[in-house]
C-alpha cells in the first residue's frame, strides 16, 4: 500500500520527470532507469512522481513503488545537499568510524532515526564498506571520498562545507 506523506508540498515539477522520460522512453522497460534519473536530479523519488508515471508508462503505481523500495539506492524520503556516508565496515569500524558518526550526528542534531536537517543541507547515513579499507577511517561526502578521518577533521569538514553554502 502507498503511504501517503501529506507534510510534504506538492509543488514538485513534473518537467524533470519528463526530460528523462524523453532521454530515455517512454516505455514500462525504462522504469528502473527513469527513477535512477528521478533519483540523481532530485536526491530523492517525490511522491508525485508515481501516478504521473504510473499513467506515462502504463504501470501501475503498486508496482513503481515496489520498485523504488527495492533497490537500497534509491530513497522516498528527500536528503540534504551534502549526504555524508560514514563506513562502517570492519577496517573503518575497528579504526574508530563510530566516534566520527557520533560528532556528525552531534553537531547537526541528527539521530539514527532522523538522518537529514530540517534544512536539508545534509544527510547522514552509515554503509558498510566503501571498498577503501586501506585508507580507513573513510566518508565520503556526494561521493568524494575523505580517508583517514576524525572526529576532528570531520568537525572542520562540515564547517567547510557549511561556509561553501554561504558562498553559494
Ligand atoms: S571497511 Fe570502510 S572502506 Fe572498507
Amino acid at each position: 500500500m502507498l503511504q501517503r506523506r501529506s507534510h510534504l508540498s506538492t509543488t514538485f515539477d513534473l518537467s524533470i520527470v519528463n526530460e528523462i522520460i524523453d532521454s530515455l522512453g517512454c516505455k514500462p522497460s525504462a522504469i528502473i532507469a527513469i527513477l535512477q534519473g528521478v533519483q540523481e536530479r532530485c536526491r530523492y523519488l517525490p511522491e508525485e512522481i508515481f501516478p504521473y508515471l504510473s499513467e506515462k508508462l502504463g504501470v501501475s503505481e503498486a508496482s513503481i513503488y515496489s520498485v523504488a523500495t527495492f533497490y537500497e539506492n534509491f530513497s522516498l524520503e528527500p536528503k540534504g545537499k551534502y549526504v555524508i556516508k560514514i563506513c562502517d565496515g570492519t577496517a573503518c569500524h575497528v579504526r574508530k568510524s563510530i566516534p566520527i558518526l557520533e560528532k556528525l550526528r552531534k553537531e547537526l542534531k541528527l539521530t539514527e532515526k532522523k538522518s537529514t536537517t530540517d534544512d536539508l543541507m545534509f544527510t547522514v547515513e552509515t554503509v558498510s564498506c566503501l571498498g577503501a579499507c586501506g585508507l580507513a577511517p573513510v566518508i565520503t561526502v556526494n561521493d568524494k571520498v575523505y580517508p583517514a578521518m576524525t572526529p576532528d577533521k570531520a568537525e572542520l569538514l562540515l564547517r567547510e562545507l557549511r561556509e561553501e553554502k554561504k558562498d553559494a
